[in-house]
């Protein structure tokens, strides 16, 4: 998988950050105004799912006054996976060459988006990565750092992805790498749609890189992690890692 070295990379293109919201309104504001200044030549894209809170109207008064920001207005919560396939197809449909994920709440830092698209240049897929050297988590209950560390050994384990942050939100994909994923087939919802992506860039051959992100818990609003999420996430999880040994003993690996 790691050709990464010796391949030539083609220019990286027009960038879209796509920022899925759900009653994101005390953040949606600062979050595109920061992306704006941090990258000035990027686009946002703000996929809101019909949030209570009227994010999806501040959203729209910022794109009123910002060619550059758009605004994917979807009917109901469907989760941050679904969110995610359509902002990527509408990106992909409207030919930008780089497509981000980054969360409403200030927990990526688009001040750290340079290093990201830098690192770009000679992947396939950059992920911003708190679990590597140089990567941290600032303002996290111990709760909270254990769930994730321990969601993304076990999935690093049971799917023997080489990735020390595989649930991590933050990334840059080329266009290239999205078309030859297999994004049709996803069906995660919730937050192990990181993971699903990731283990199907590995698996499809894709050079991927992990770039250390300093992760800032959010000050206002609400998480949206739950119960579900969670189960969701080791259901699939386990029955990938399952699927996959089983496909490999049978030789069809
Ligand atoms: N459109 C839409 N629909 N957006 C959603 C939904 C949804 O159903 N659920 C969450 N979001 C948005 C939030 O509004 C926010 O912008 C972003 O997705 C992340 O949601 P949070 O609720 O803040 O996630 P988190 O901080 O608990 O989790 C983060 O870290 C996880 C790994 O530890 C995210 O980056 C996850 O993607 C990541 O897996
Ligand atoms: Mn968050």
């Amino acid at each position: 998988m790691n050709d990464g070295g010796q391949r030539r990379y083609g220019p990286l293109g027009t960038t879209l950050v796509i920022i899925p919201t759900y009653n994101e309104a005390e953040n949606i504001g600062s979050i595109v105004g920061r992306v704006r200044a941090a990258v000035p030549e990027a686009h946002v894209l703000v996929a809101d799912d019909n949030s209570p809170d009227g994010t999806g109207k501040l959203a729209d008064e910022l794109a009123a006054d910002d060619d550059q920001v758009k605004v994917l207005h979807r009917k109901g919560k469907e989760g941050l996976g679904a969110a995610y396939l359509a902002g990527f197809r509408w990106g992909l449909d409207n030919g930008y060459g780089v497509l981000v994920e980054m969360d409403a709440d200030g927990s990526h830092q688009p001040e750290e988006l340079p290093r990201l698209l830098t690192a770009l240049k000679n992947a396939d897929l950059v992920l911003g990565s708190r679990w590597v050297p140089g990567g941290r988590v600032v303002n996290w209950p111990k709760s909270r750092e254990i769930l994730s560390r321990g969601g993304s050994t076990y999935s690093r384990l049971l799917l023997d992805v080489p990735i020390r942050d595989v649930t991590g939100g933050y990334r840059a994909f080329r266009r290239e790498t999205l078309e030859g994923l297999g994004m049709d087939e996803v069906a995660s919802q919730g937050y192990c749609f990181q993971v699903d992506l990731a283990w199907r860039a590995v698996k499809a051959g894709f050079h991927v890189v992990e770039v250390p992100i300093t992760f800032v818990e959010r000050e206002l609003g609400d998480s949206k992690m739950s119960r579900d999420i969670v189960a969701e996430a080791l259901w699939r999880v386990t029955s990938w890692g399952v699927g996959s040994r089983v496909g490999k003993v049978l030789g069809k690996g």
